[in-house]
Formats: C-alpha cells, sequence, structure tokens
C-alpha cells in the first residue's frame, strides 16, 4: 500500500472547497439511499471553515442531510473546559454542528479535560468507537507549518494511535493571536495518531495561502519521515493534496 499524493491545484479556496463539498455530498447521499452511514473524519483551524460553509449551504439551499453522518474531529487541545471559545469542541459547534442536521451523538471529539488517568482509556476507546462505526470514510486534514497532520508533531511515527501529545513551538506560536498570547496557549492536546489517519479509506489534506506553500513542497518531495509526518501521507493509496495556486507556489510545476 504506497503510492504518491495525487495535487489538485484550484483558483482559490472557495473553488476547491465547492468541489470537495459536492464529492462530499454525493458519498452521502450514495450512503443514504443504501440505508447506510458515511463516516467522516473532520478538522479545524482556518483552512477548512470554507468547507464548512460550503456544506451548510448545501444543507440549507438544496436540502443536504446530515442524519446518516458519523463524524470523528482529529484532535482537541487538553486543559480547556469544553466550552472554552478556543476549544475545538466550540469551533465544531459554532461553524458546522449547530447549523446542520448531524445528530449530536453521531459527532465525536476527544475530551478537552480528559483527567491523567483516564487517558489510556479515553484514547482507547476514541479508537474503538472509530472502528465501530466502520473506519473513516473520507478524513479531511489542514497542515500545520510543523509538518502536522492533527496535532501529531515531530517527530511521529506513522503508526502512532490517538494519545496525549505535546504542542510544538511553531504549533503554539501560531495559536498565540487566537488565544490572546502565547502563555494562554495549551500544552498539550489529545490528537489522532498517523497510524489512525492512515486507516481512513480516503484522505484530503487542504491548504492555502503563501504561508503554506514551503511546508506543502516539503510534504511531498521529502520522503516519508518522523520529522515530517505530512510526509507519511505517502504510504496511503488514496490521498489528494488539495491546493489553492499559493499554496502550490513551491511546487515549480513538477508535480
Ligand atoms: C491546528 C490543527 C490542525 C490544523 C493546523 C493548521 O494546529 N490542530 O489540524 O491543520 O492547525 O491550522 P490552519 O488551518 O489555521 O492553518
Amino acid at each position: 500500500m504506497s503510492g504518491h499524493p495525487g495535487v489538485v491545484v484550484h483558483h482559490d479556496a472557495v473553488d476547491a472547497c465547492r468541489q470537495l463539498a459536492a464529492e462530499i455530498a454525493a458519498g452521502i447521499r450514495q450512503r443514504a439511499a443504501e440505508g447506510k452511514r458515511l463516516v467522516l473524519g473532520l478538522a479545524t483551524g482556518s483552512t477548512p471553515i470554507p468547507l464548512y460553509g460550503e456544506l451548510i449551504r448545501l444543507h440549507r439551499e438544496e436540502g443536504l442531510s446530515f442524519a446518516n453522518v458519523v463524524t470523528f474531529n482529529l484532535d482537541e487541545y487538553q486543559g480547556l473546559p469544553a466550552d472554552h471559545e478556543q476549544s475545538y469542541h466550540t469551533f465544531m459547534r459554532r461553524r458546522f454542528f449547530s447549523q446542520v442536521d448531524l445528530p449530536l451523538h453521531q459527532a465525536h471529539l476527544p475530551g478537552s479535560m480528559v483527567a491523567a488517568e483516564e487517558l489510556q482509556s479515553h484514547c482507547a476507546a476514541y479508537e474503538e468507537a472509530i472502528e465501530d462505526a466502520g473506519g473513516i470514510d473520507l478524513q479531511i486534514l489542514g497542515i500545520g507549518r510543523s509538518g502536522h497532520i492533527g496535532f501529531n508533531e515531530p517527530p511521529s511515527s506513522v503508526d502512532t494511535v490517538t494519545r496525549l501529545v505535546s504542542l510544538d513551538p511553531i504549533t503554539r506560536r501560531d495559536a498565540a493571536d487566537l488565544f490572546g498570547g502565547l502563555d494562554q496557549v495549551p500544552m498539550k492536546a489529545i490528537t489522532m495518531g498517523v497510524g489512525t489517519i492512515l486507516r481512513s479509506r480516503r484522505i484530503a489534506l487542504l491548504a492555502w495561502g503563501e504561508g503554506k506553500a514551503s511546508i506543502i513542497a516539503r510534504a511531498l518531495r521529502e520522503s516519508p519521515s518522523d520529522d515530517c509526518p505530512a510526509t507519511h501521507l505517502h504510504h496511503h493509496p488514496n490521498v489528494t493534496f488539495i491546493l489553492d495556486v499559493a499554496a502550490s507556489s513551491q511546487l515549480n510545476g513538477s508535480q
């Protein structure tokens, strides 16, 4: 099981998300027609916001129902109450869950304040819940400037599973503005592992803007290594990097 990620470059993020949302909608409708569920792996950060916007539009204007969708988010900070402004629980509720008809008991995120003695069982239960749901059909990913996917910071190996991790200084600096200062950014998070992500049947990694151009070039060009966890996606047979022109600008047309 190996290949090289496909790369699709769109004019802009809105354009890219319209196409990806159409693919998701087709998957949801096909499963609904079969009386089955579609399992989506979801991401946070600024990158997937236009995707959620387009899915919400499809729900409101074109009657797309999420009643047969099950979701698993990649990650969550540790030490924030779930209703904290910057928790991923809050992000998902505001940006997506509250605006569509996804039954809330079908939406999963790792806990945000998991006690030390419960960490191991909490993470194992998350893995089990994904398996019980039949595995993830489509995993949406962003990418951090450290090369992380989810919160799998360097070094993260290909066989990692859902676990507690320490955040990279680059990642914490990138989050400082949102949190109102570096000292407010959590030190730790729970994330699906690289291995968890690679078990998804299909993966779409999204990146927009010049700020992502150099890490996208590394992620596509470098051989798989724990130092740039996104390179482990090369091991997956069905992964597409969905980029805008700016994020693809250091690929020099050779992809
Ligand atoms: C966070 C998330 C990642 C996300 C990354 C990039 O660290 N845990 O899942 O991909 O940020 O964020 P942005 O999309 O805002 O650039």
